[in-house]
């Protein structure tokens, strides 16, 4: 079954968790879709976990837009949200309908996601009114890395976790129809949860969010490096790889790959009818 705005938000009305994934590729999203995955995220995390970046802000509008049409062609029920990548619509509202309208006309995403609350309102409003549906996102925001001094956990204090809360509520109220709620504490994220109408989807922000999101690489455990705490393993694809390649390179080197089985055969009258010039 196809996955629509109107599907996420009947799943909060009726209580059935949202399931969101990253990808990047034809390959994995085609296998998300088939796994039923309602949701599949191109995050601006792709500069970190595909492009090999310290952070998201070198990504682009040409990234986002070839990463997007990659995971558009394999995903068939999924509902594709594209990412808006720093600067694409901080600068004012035109970049941002713009920029949105490029995502989902040369990616064929179904939604973009931004980042910030009060202060992208106008920009939320407008890509609404251009018939774009909006996904905001609130609390550790990655592309304000630098403003925050590192990837910490937002609205500790009874100040920050006021300003997130009333950030739910205006961007609620400019037009989007979900928001993801990333390393908040749990129990503000169950606060907005119950406050909003249109669903939560958290990553480090507890089990009381209308849904989850993570990063795939992470969740199957093919990056090792550093995990932050929120993230569980659900399996060791790397270790799997290794296996396979190191088992290839083996077979290889040993000569018994290829074998017979991998292998085209001519019959014999045809290869003798060869003529060898010299
Ligand atoms: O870019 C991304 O992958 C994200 C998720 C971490 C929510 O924004």
């Amino acid at each position: 079954m196809k996955n629509t705005v109107a599907t996420l938000m009947s799943q909060k009305q009726s209580g059935d968790k949202i399931t969101m994934l990253t990808a990047y590729d034809y390959t994995t999203a085609k296998i998300m879709d088939e796994c039923g995955v309602n949701t599949i995220l191109v995050g601006d995390s792709l500069g970190m976990v595909m492009l090999g970046y310290e952070n998201t802000l070198p990504v682009t509008m040409e990234d986002m837009i070839h990463h997007t049409a990659a995971v558009t062609r394999g995903a068939k029920n999924a509902f594709v949200v594209a990412d808006m990548p720093f600067m694409s619509y901080q600068t004012n509202v035109y970049d941002a309908v713009h920029n949105a309208g490029r995502l989902i006309k040369e990616g064929g995403a179904h939604a973009v996601k931004l980042e910030g609350g009060a202060e992208v309102c106008e920009q939320i409003q407008a890509i609404v009114n251009a018939s774009i549906p909006v996904v905001a996102h609130l609390g550790l925001t990655p592309q304000s890395v630098n403003a925050f001094g590192g990837f910490k956990v937002q609205g500790k204090s009874a100040e920050r976790a006021q300003k997130i809360l009333n950030d739910a509520m205006k961007i609620q109220q400019a037009g989007a129809c979900a928001v993801v709620l990333e390393g908040i504490p749990a129990a503000l994220a169950t606060i907005i949860t119950k406050r909003l109408t249109i669903p939560t989807i958290g990553i480090g922000a507890g089990n009381g969010c209308d849904g989850q999101v993570l990063v795939y690489q992470d969740m199957l455990g093919l990056t090792t490096d550093h995990i932050p705490k929120f993230v569980k393993r659900f399996a060791s694809v790397k270790d799997m790889m290794c296996q396979g390649i190191e088992a290839y390179i083996q077979e290889t080197k040993a000569g018994t790959f290829p074998s017979e089985e991998h292998t085209y055969s001519m019959p014999e009258d045809i290869l003798s009818s060869l003529q060898m010039e010299d």
